[in-house]
Parts: structure tokens; C-alpha cells; sequence
């Protein structure tokens, strides 16, 4: 019944929608009529009957993909893809020399401590003075350490800062990082001008 001014979209929707045009409605009208509610029988739209068989046809296809196949399912698949990422992400901050609080190492070469040290000029000595002596910071000089002696221990509490006045200095980067916590563990055994008391416990490291 395709009417003279109905434009192709109109029969396209017409076609998918199977819908009932209003004045006939009476002709699908279901003889309920709740307190003047009524019910019409449309029937099931024709693009969402074609919908759902799709579905039903690729949920043969799924099915014969993880069982028979035996393919990994998703989850299976994000842990694979998961493990792949982390040894990359490994690999790469091997080859860019860029470490954390697990993987840091000391630095012993003169560059590296050399840059250590002025990091440390710029940013540590207001509270730990130049020469490491300790003011508003503990002496780095002494064999006392409150959180560890080991280069993981001295990466982290820079990185993190403690509660007790130790900004963090994650910002730095890890680079820089180790840098000057390798040049803080060089220190060691060195005469500050002014030393302050130690503070913390002997480190026990051979
Ligand atoms: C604002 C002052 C201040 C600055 C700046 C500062 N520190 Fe500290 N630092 C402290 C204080 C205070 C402590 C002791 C914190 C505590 O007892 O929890 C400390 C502790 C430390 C410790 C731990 C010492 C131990 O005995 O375990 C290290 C290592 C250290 N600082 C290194 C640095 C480095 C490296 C820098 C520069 C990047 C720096 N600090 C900058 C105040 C400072």
C-alpha cells in the first residue's frame, strides 16, 4: 500500500519495522483492556528477528572456535598478551638503563657519580649540606641509616620521601635517581666538616 508522498526512507522503515500504521490498528488490537490500558499484537520487527539470528549463526561460529578449535579465551588471551607487554616493557627499560626500586643497581662509574653529585648540590644539600654531614637531613656520611643502607633502601626513601621530612623526589626520574643515590652511597666513610650525630642503625653490609 505504498502511498504516492512516502519517500524511500519511509518504505525502508516501513519494511523493517513491520509496524502496524495507526489508523489500522484496531485490526492487531488483543481484547485486553486493563483499566483502559490496551495491548497490540505487532508483530516482531523484522530488522531485530534478523539481528538475532545473526547472532545465533557467530554464536556457532564462537563455539566451534574455543571448543573444537580449542583456542585461548579472552581471558587467557589478555594474560598471553599481558606477559608479552611486560617482557617488552622489561626489555626496554634494560636498553634505556631505567630502573626501579627492585631492578636499581649502584653506580660506580665517575659520570654517573659526577652527576650525582650535583643533583645532590642542587637539590639535597640545604638540609644534608654539601658535604653530606647532615643538618635538617641525617649525615649520609656515617655507617648509621634509619631506612637501610642497601642502594634499593637509599633509592627508595629519595623516590618516596618519608613522613619525617624527607621531601620525595620522584619527579627527578629513576635516572636521576640512582644517580644521586649512588653518589649518596659514596660518601661512606668520608669527613664532613660538621657531622652530625648518627642516627639509625650500623649498617651491617660487608
Ligand atoms: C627539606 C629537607 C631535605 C631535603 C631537601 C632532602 N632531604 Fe633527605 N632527609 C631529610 C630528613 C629530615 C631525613 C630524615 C627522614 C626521617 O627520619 O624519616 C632525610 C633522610 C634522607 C635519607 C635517609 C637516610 C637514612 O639514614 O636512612 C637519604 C638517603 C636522603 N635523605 C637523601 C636525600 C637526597 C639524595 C636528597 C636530594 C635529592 C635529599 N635527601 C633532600 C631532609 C631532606
Amino acid at each position: 500500500m505504498a502511498k504516492k508522498n512516502e519517500s524511500a526512507f519511509d518504505r525502508l522503515l516501513k519494511k523493517l519495522t513491520k509496524a502496524t500504521p495507526i489508523e489500522q490498528e484496531s485490526s492487531v488490537k488483543l481484547d485486553h483492556d486493563f483499566d483502559g490500558i490496551q495491548e497490540l499484537n505487532n508483530p516482531l520487527p523484522p530488522w531485530w528477528t534478523a539481528g538475532f539470528i545473526i547472532t545465533i549463526i557467530i554464536s556457532v561460529f564462537y563455539i566451534f572456535y574455543y571448543t573444537v578449535q580449542g583456542n585461548d579465551s579472552q581471558y587467557d588471551e589478555f594474560k598471553r598478551e599481558m606477559a608479552k607487554a611486560k617482557t617488552q616493557v622489561d626489555a626496554y627499560k634494560k636498553a634505556h638503563n631505567i630502573v626501579d626500586a627492585n631492578t636499581v643497581t649502584l653506580l660506580t662509574d665517575k659520570k654517573a657519580l659526577a652527576e650525582g653529585k650535583e643533583i645532590f648540590l642542587k637539590n639535597c644539600a640545604a638540609c644534608h649540606v654539601a658535604d653530606g654531614g647532615g643538618l635538617v637531613g641525617p649525615n649520609l656520611t656515617d655507617n648509621a641509616w634509619i631506612y637501610g643502607c642497601d642502594i634499593k633502601d637509599v633509592f627508595k626513601v629519595i623516590t618516596n620521601g618519608t613522613s619525617k621530612g624527607m621531601p620525595p623526589w620522584k619527579a627527578l626520574g629513576a635516572d636521576k635517581v640512582q644517580k644521586v643515590a649512588s653518589y649518596v652511597l659514596s660518601l661512606q666513610g668520608t669527613k664532613p666538616a660538621k657531622p652530625k650525630a648518627p642516627q639509625g642503625k650500623p649498617c651491617n653490609k660487608s
